[in-house]
């Protein structure tokens, strides 16, 4: 039988915050999990590396999660600037982001360099959230489903199972900008992932696949009611305590 696909609604802080407010943040998202008392549903927040200590010892206790938004694929060494996934272990992490479109455009990501970390997080023992998306001239050019497939079969680690791989479908295109795909477009993308992931993996039914783009308030429900939808990473609406609670309430 198929492992049970949790939802996962995730925060993605980006490079926002800073200690006072972020800590006020983390503390409300943190108050809302607990008056929850959700079994049924994961919530996680992923601050910037900076806040990542401050916040996981701001929430113990609570229920709410704690990621990184980034990792080196090493465990340490001559790297000036970079973190490595043990880093985020010790400073209480649990999950770590890998590949988001951000780090592909802004720092040259490539699949490999993204699978790499994703078996970086695995070695430190942080579940990793692998990101896929299609830019809006991919799409146009009806190659959305082909570049999710090699994306996937790039940045996917070998030895994946459903319970050390979440993968994340971000349209760049719906990142930041108030669009979303249609319900449709969203169950396509979703169902091919999933297909694709059983020709990788034995247990891909199993795998949480979330969807990311302009997720809020307003429009989680429809989103996560979608097959193959198992929970959503949220960008600017995970800055707001009432609006990322509300999405969460919404899985
Ligand atoms: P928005 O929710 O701001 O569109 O960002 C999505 C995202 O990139 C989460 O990783």
């Amino acid at each position: 039988m198929a492992r049970t696909r949790i939802p996962l609604i995730a925060g993605n802080w980006k490079m926002n915050g800073l200690k006072a407010d972020a800590l006020a943040l983390a503390q409300a998202v943190a108050a809302g999990v607990r008056q929850g008392g959700w079994k049924d549903r994961e919530v996680l927040v992923c601050p910037p590396a900076t806040l990542v200590m401050a916040v996981a010892e701001a929430v113990r206790g609570s229920g709410l999660l704690v990621g990184g938004e980034d990792c080196h694929a090493k465990a340490n060494g001559a790297h000036t600037g970079d973190i490595s996934a043990e880093m985020l272990k010790d400073a209480g992490a649990s999950h770590v982001i890998v590949g988001h479109s951000e780090r592909r455009s802004d720092h040259g990501e490539t699949d490999a360099i993204v699978r790499a970390k994703a078996e970086g997080a695995w070695r430190a023992g942080l579940l990793p959230i692998v990101c896929i998306g299609e830019t809006l001239a991919e799409r146009e050019a009806g190659k959305t489903l082909a570049v999710l497939e090699a994306q996937l079969k790039g940045s996917v680690p070998a030895g994946s199972t459903a319970a050390t791989l979440v993968v994340a479908y971000e349209p760049v295109w719906a990142i930041g900008t108030g669009k979303t795909p249609t319900t449709p477009e969203v169950a396509a993308a979703h169902a091919h992932i999933r297909k694709v992931l059983g020709e990788l993996m034995a247990d891909a039914a199993g795998v949480r696949l979330l969807y990311g783009g302009s997720v809020k308030g307003s429009n989680a429900a429809e989103l996560l009611a979608v097959a193959d939808v198992d929970g959503a990473l949220v960008g600017g609406a995970a800055l707001k305590a009432d609006e990322f609670l509300a999405i969460a309430k919404a899985a």
